[in-house]
């Protein structure tokens, strides 16, 4: 936040209602994203008795379970694209989590596999709004997945999880464990 307020370009600096709207987005976008998906990477890893974390199961978590199945893009527009007509107003919904279980570029999709090879997942969507947290998001998760196996190495899971029924964030209600 204080590198927002004092940055400058050009002369011009954010106005503050500029400031504030870009706080709200930064906590929406990088703090619940990242807390459900933590929540459902643990519970993917406990379901499998996996009990590390480096750096290609956290990806393969977040190809996995990811917290944001489906974004809006709005045609501005008439246009046809791969073969489909679209027109001005139209709604386009990008599926993220149905492209992270895409046979094709996935093979055997719903196995989580670590190992995996192919092209890399969605789950951070694409093109000039490609998630600016990215790379934090991933440091987060190796390094708190990290700690929390080392401090917790019996964690097992004390009941089956809940998803909430929400319709954004895809992510759990409960996770009970034990230590
Ligand atoms: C696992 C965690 C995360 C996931 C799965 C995720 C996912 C996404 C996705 C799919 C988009 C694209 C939205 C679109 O195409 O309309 C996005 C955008 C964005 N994300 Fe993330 N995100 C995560 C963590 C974070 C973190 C930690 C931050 C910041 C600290 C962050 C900040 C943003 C911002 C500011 C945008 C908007 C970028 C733009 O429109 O140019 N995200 N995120």
């Amino acid at each position: 936040m204080s590198h927002l307020i004092a940055a400058e370009e050009g002369g011009e600096k954010l106005s503050t209602d500029e400031l504030i709207t870009t706080c709200i987005l930064l906590l929406n976008a990088g703090h619940e994203a990242t807390v459900h998906t933590m929540g459902n990477t643990v519970k993917t890893l406990l379901e499998r008795g996996i009990h590390t974390a480096d750096e290609k199961t956290v990806e393969e978590a977040i190809r996995f379970d990811p917290p944001l199945h489906m974004f809006d893009r709005y045609v501005i527009e008439d246009c046809t694209l791969f073969g489909h007509a679209f027109k001005r107003g139209d709604t386009v919904k990008c599926l993220l989590g149905a492209a992270n279980r895409d046979p094709v570029p996935y093979p055997d999709p719903n196995t989580f596999d670590p190992d995996r090879t192919g092209p890399v997942n969605v789950a951070f969507g694409g093109g000039i709004h490609f998630c600016v947290g990215a790379p934090l998001a991933r440091l987060e998760l190796r390094v708190a997945l990290q700690v929390l196996f080392a401090r917790c190495p019996n964690l097992a899971l004390a009941g089956t999880p809940q998803y909430g029924n929400t319709y954004h964030f895809h992510g759990l209600d409960a996770l009970r464990v034990t230590t």
